[in-house]
């Protein structure tokens, strides 16, 4: 308790908001956007049969944005809604039931409820809230940290993970055979079946001044990849060669980020993609990002059929653990 929730502050803020969640210039949305849809990022139809075809799209958004949208993926309609049904429903709870779900304090693990407690950078807050935990494998699941409020949770989030799998083996294959790789090496470079589905869903209330303020500032996905289903509201954006987009919302879409698990086994081929969050002035905004991991004691690196003399490795390899707490703590690669 005693930690302050940005879906409390968003209702008593009608005009304006707290200085700590006022970005700097060269953050501020308002200011830093590209108007008009001038560039998109790839929308792909993953049931074409043509599967050179869907490579070759893959290959594309991967090298040169980083971040693509996919369409006809096989996971049911009615699935997607029931997920965000639920997810809706618990941050709509009052406060003292999501708080049974607060992450602890001092924990090293992501998961639970919460608000980012320390401000990053430049002294700022983002304008938002979080719940964490992982969804697949059933062995990592930590289920003190699924709501049992509404009971519906967990089979709606069960069956989510469930229809994961066939959208995950289509991605990582595609990404493979792109690399000149056998279909399943770049699956196998992340840990195959031992691989981490963490489920996050962002919660970004009403904002009065979205001009000013961001829901999540400019960074990458420390995953391999990340699969995420938003509400209607466009928030997302994508950064391409120093500029910032929209990226469209698309009902029943699944929006596909490139994380750095990726860029490195592909030595830099793919790219892991810079992007941010806007938040809304009279809806609220909600995300629901997968973040599929290796397991943390499997170490990643360039994959050794894609470096030799003339392509040295551009990264170092390192446990996907001591990846996440580099990063994390900011210490040098
Ligand atoms: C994230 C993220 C974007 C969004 O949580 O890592 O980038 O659209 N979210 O909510
Ligand atoms: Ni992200």
């Amino acid at each position: 308790m005693g930690v302050e929730r940005v879906q409390e502050i968003a209702n008593f803020s009608k005009e304006t908001i707290p200085g700590e969640f006022i970005r700097t210039t060269y953050e501020q949305p308002a200011l830093t956007t590209v108007q008009g849809t001038v560039l998109e990022v790839p929308v792909i139809d993953l049931s074409d049969p043509d599967e050179e075809k869907v490579v070759r799209a893959i290959v594309d958004a991967s090298s040169n944005w980083g971040m693509f949208q996919v369409v006809n993926h096989g996971i049911p309609h009615e699935t997607v809604r029931k997920l965000k049904e639920v997810g809706k429903a618990f941050f709509e709870l009052p406060p003292h039931e999501k708080e049974a779900y607060a992450k602890s304090p001092g924990s090293q693990s992501l998961e639970g409820y919460g608000t980012k407690l320390q401000r990053e950078v430049e002294g700022k807050k983002a304008w938002v809230d979080h719940l964490f935990h992982k969804i697949w494998p059933p062995s990592e699941i930590n289920y003190q940290f699924w709501p049992k409020n509404p009971p519906s949770y967990r089979k709606n989030n069960e069956e989510y993970a469930k229809h994961m799998h066939g959208v995950v083996d289509k991605l990582f294959r595609c990404l493979s055979l792109g690399l000149g790789l056998e279909g399943n090496e770049m699956k196998e470079a992340m840990g195959g079946d031992n691989m981490v589905y963490l489920l996050k869903i962002n919660y970004y209330p009403r904002c009065p001044r979205p001009d000013l303020a961001l829901g999540v500032p400019a960074h990458t996905d420390m995953s391999a990849i990340t699969i995420l289903v938003p509400n209607d509201v466009q928030g997302l954006q994508a950064c391409k060669d120093d500029h910032w987009y929209d990226v469209e919302y698309i009902p029943n879409a699944l929006i596909v980020h490139i994380g750095d698990q990726v860029e490195i086994v592909s030595n830099g081929k793919y790219k892991s993609v810079l992007h941010r969050a806007k938040v809304n002035k009279e809806k609220t905004r909600i995300s629901w990002p997968v973040f599929v991991e290796p397991p943390p004691d499997l170490e990643v690196g360039p994959h050794p059929k894609l470096v030799n003399e003339a392509n040295p490795p551009k990264f170092e390899s390192k446990k996907y653990s001591q990846y996440c707490f580099c990063k994390l703590n900011k210490t040098p690669k």
